[in-house]
C-alpha cells in the first residue's frame, strides 16, 4: 500500500444509503480525530441534511450516467409523471447482487460481466453500475476537496487514500468485484483499501466512541464484544476482542446473512400481495410509478419512526389507482372483504384509502430480519470462542429500529446492549480509522479452508489409492487438496505465513499455474470434494533450469497475496489471487 498520503477518505457504499468521510494526517493526531463526512439535501425541507444518500443510480436511454442518490430519485419521480421514465435505467439496492449464500458459492459464479436488472427488469453491467456509483461519490468528494482550498483534482487523486467497504459475510469474489469497480471509478489499486462494515464500526466505537455518558470507558482491553451490524441489505456479525497494543482480534469468522432493514419494507409488498395478489401489484408498479414510490416512501416514514408503544395502532396509505386495478381486475371485489377471508382478519382494517394495522401484525414485518439475527446471534454466544462476550453493540441504520431494540433486548437479557449515538455513522467513521492505520486489525478468523490444487508421487499400483482417483502416468495422484489454512484459524494480518514447495514437472517449465480451491470442510482431500469450490488461479513465470518454488501467502486487507520465489536463483513473484472468472 502506498504511504505516500495526506488525506484518509472512506466511501461507505451502502445497500439502501451511501455517504464518505475524511480526515487529513494532522486532523487524526487530534484527540479526538477529527472526521469530515458527506452532507446531502434530499430537497423536500429547509432543514434537511443527511450524512448518507440514497443508492439510488439513473442512467438515460443510450445507458449514459445520469445522476445518484436524492438527485436520481428526483429526475425518475419527474420522468414518471410526465411518462417518460419507460426507457430510463433506475437502480435500486443492487448492491445484494454481490451477496451469495454459502449454498450459492459453487453454482453461480460472480463474473466481471455479471448482470444486474433495474426497478423495470431492464439490464446493465453491474460492473458499470457499481463503477458509476463510487465514481460520482469519488467526484462529489474531490469538488469538495477543491473547494476547500486543494489546487485541482490531480492534487486530491496524488494526496488521498481510499477506503471503501464491504460487509464482512461477503465472499471473495464479491469483494474482488467491488474493488474492480472502484478502479473502474478511478480510484487508484495502490491507494485504494477494502474495510469489512462491522469492523469498522467495532475500530469506531472503540477507539473514538468509547465513553459512556456518564465519562466511563466501554470496552477495554481484554474485553469480548459482538459488533451486530444492521444495515439495509445485510446483517454482518463479529465478535472482537481488543489485544494489548490496542489491536484487536477476531474472534469467529464473520456470520450474518441477507437479513438488513429493507426485508421489512419486502414484507409489506407481501402483504399487499396477499391481498390483491402479485399481478395486480406488478401491473400498478409499472404502471403507476409515482404512487407506487410514495406509498413505498409512506411506507418507510412508518417504519422508522412507528415505535407500537402503548399498542399503537399503524395506519398505512394505499393509493386510489391500486384499488382501482384491483378492482377492475376481479370484477369489483372489495378490499374489506378479502381481509374478512384472510388470517388478518381482526388485525387489519381497510378504511378511507387506509390499511390500519394493529402492532402485532406490524410486528411481523420485522420478523424475517429479527429471527434469524437473534437465531444466529444465539448460536454464536453459545459458541466456545463467543461465550466469554459480555457486550453487543448495535451498529448500522435498521439498528435505530426501537422495535429491533427491544427484541434484541429481550432476548438477550443477560448482555450489556449499547447503540452507539449514530449507528450508521459509526461504519463510515471507522473505514476512514482503519484506513489510516489499516494494522489496528491484528488477527483475523478464516471463513473456508484455502488450499492449492496438487499433484503427489505414489508408488506404482498403490493398494490404497481409491478406484475413482485421477492417476498420472501411474505415479502421481492429481486433484489433491494441498491445504494452506483451515477454516476458524487464526491467521495474522499482513505477514507471510504459510509457505508450501512444489516442484516443476521439468526444467524447461517455463511456467507454473497454481489452482486455489476454498472448502467449508476443515480438511478437505481433493479438489473435487463436495465442499469445495475454485476460487481463482494465478500464473507464476519461471526462469528456466531450477525445479523448486516456494510459494507463501499472506492475508490482509480482507485480500490473499501469493509470494512465490524460485528457490535457488531467489527469483521472486508477487501476485493477487483473481477470485472472478
Ligand atoms: N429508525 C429506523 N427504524 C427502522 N429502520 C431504520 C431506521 N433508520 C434507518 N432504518 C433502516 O436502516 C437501513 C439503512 O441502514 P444503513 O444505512 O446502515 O444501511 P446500508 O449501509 O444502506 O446497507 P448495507 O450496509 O446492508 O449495505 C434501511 O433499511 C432503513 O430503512
Ligand atoms: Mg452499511
Amino acid at each position: 500500500m502506498a504511504d505516500d498520503y495526506e488525506i484518509v477518505a472512506a466511501i461507505d457504499f451502502g445497500t439502501t444509503y451511501s455517504g464518505y468521510a475524511y480526515c487529513s494526517k494532522t486532523d487524526f493526531k487530534r484527540s479526538p480525530p477529527v472526521i469530515k463526512t458527506s452532507a446531502w439535501k434530499s430537497g423536500t425541507g429547509t432543514c434537511d441534511k443527511f450524512m448518507k444518500t440514497p443508492t439510488v443510480v439513473l442512467f438515460d436511454q443510450n445507458r449514459k450516467f445520469d445522476s445518484f442518490g436524492f438527485e436520481a430519485e428526483k429526475k425518475y419521480l419527474k420522468l414518471a409523471l410526465r411518462n417518460q421514465q419507460e426507457s430510463w435505467y433506475f437502480f435500486k439496492r443492487f448492491k445484494m447482487r454481490l451477496h451469495q449464500r454459502e449454498t450459492e458459492r459453487t453454482n453461480e459464479r460472480l463474473t466481471i460481466d455479471t448482470i444486474v436488472e433495474d426497478e423495470t427488469g431492464k439490464s446493465m453491467k453491474a460492473l458499470d453500475v457499481f463503477s458509476s456509483a463510487i465514481q460520482y461519490l469519488k467526484d462529489h468528494l474531490q469538488n469538495l476537496l477543491i473547494e476547500q482550498g486543494m489546487r485541482d483534482k490531480n492534487e486530491v487523486m496524488k494526496k488521498v487514500r481510499w477506503v471503501l467497504t464491504v460487509p464482512a459475510i461477503w465472499t471473495d469474489p464479491a469483494k474482488e468485484f467491488m474493488k474492480k469497480a472502484a478502479i473502474k471509478a478511478g480510484l487508484p489499486e495502490n491507494k485504494l483499501l477494502l474495510a469489512l462494515e462491522p469492523e469498522a464500526a467495532s475500530l469506531c466505537c472503540w477507539s473514538i466512541r468509547n465513553v459512556s455518558p456518564d465519562g466511563r470507558t466501554i470496552l477495554t482491553p481484554g474485553l469480548s464484544y459482538t459488533v451486530l451490524d444492521m444495515g439495509g441489505g445485510t446483517a454482518d456479525i463479529v465478535t472482537h476482542k481488543i489485544e494489548d497494543g490496542e489491536k484487536l482480534r477476531e474472534m469467529h469468522a464473520p456470520v450474518g446473512g441477507d437479513w438488513g432493514g429493507t426485508k421489512v419494507n419486502s414484507s409489506f409488498q407481501g402483504l399487499l400481495i396477499k391481498l390483491v395478489g402479485a399481478p395486480v401489484l406488478s401491473k400498478f408498479k409499472n404502471k403507476h410509478v409515482v404512487d407506487y414510490l410514495e406509498m413505498m416512501n409512506d411506507f418507510e416514514i412508518k417504519k422508522q419512526f412507528v415505535s407500537l408503544e402503548n399498542d399503537e395502532e399503524v395506519m398505512l396509505t394505499v393509493p386510489g389507482s391500486l384499488v382501482k386495478i384491483f378492482e377492475e381486475e376481479t370484477d369489483g371485489e372489495n378490499l374489506s372483504d378479502v381481509i374478512e377471508q384472510t388470517p388478518m382478519k381482526g388485525q387489519l382494517e381497510w378504511t378511507f384509502g387506509r390499511l390500519i394495522l394493529q402492532p402485532e401484525l406490524f410486528k411481523t414485518f420485522f420478523s424475517i430480519s429479527l429471527d434469524n439475527v437473534i437465531k444466529k446471534l444465539k448460536e454464536l454466544f453459545n459458541a466456545t470462542e463467543s461465550q466469554d462476550v459480555s457486550t453487543l453493540l448495535l451498529v448500522g441504520g435498521f439498528s435505530e429500529s426501537r422495535i429491533l431494540r427491544k427484541a434484541i433486548r429481550e432476548a438477550f437479557t443477560d448482555k450489556r446492549i449499547i447503540h452507539p449515538e449514530h449507528p450508521s455513522l459509526a461504519i463510515l467513521e471507522g473505514a476512514v480509522i482503519y484506513g489510516h492505520s489499516p494494522m489496528s486489525v491484528k488477527t483475523r478468523i478464516c471463513k473456508y479452508t484455502y488450499g492449492f490444487m496438487a499433484a503427489k508421487s505414489i508408488k506404482q499400483h498403490d493398494q490404497n489409492i481409491p478406484k475413482n482417483r485421477t492417476i498420472m502416468d501411474g505415479t502421481c495422484e492429481t486433484m489433491i487438496f494441498d491445504k494452506l489454512v483451515e477454516v476458524g484459524q487464526a491467521v495474522e494480518a499482513g505477514r507471510y505465513q504459510v509457505q508450501k514447495t512444489y516442484s516443476k514437472l521439468s526444467p524447461d517449465q517455463s511456467s507454473m499455474i497454481l489452482f486455489m480451491y476454498t472448502s467449508t470442510d476443515k480438511d478437505p482431500q481433493y479438489v473435487t470434494d463436495d465442499s469445495c469450490s475454485l476460487l481463482g488461479d494465478l500464473i507464476i513465470n519461471l526462469p528456466p533450469g531450477h525445479r523448486e518454488v516456494v510459494v507463501s501467502t499472506m492475508f490482509s486487507d480482507t485480500f490473499l497475496t501469493v509470494k512465490a520465489v524460485e528457490k535457488d536463483s531467489n527469483t521472486e513473484v508477487t501476485a493477487r489471487f483473481s477470485f472472478l472468472a
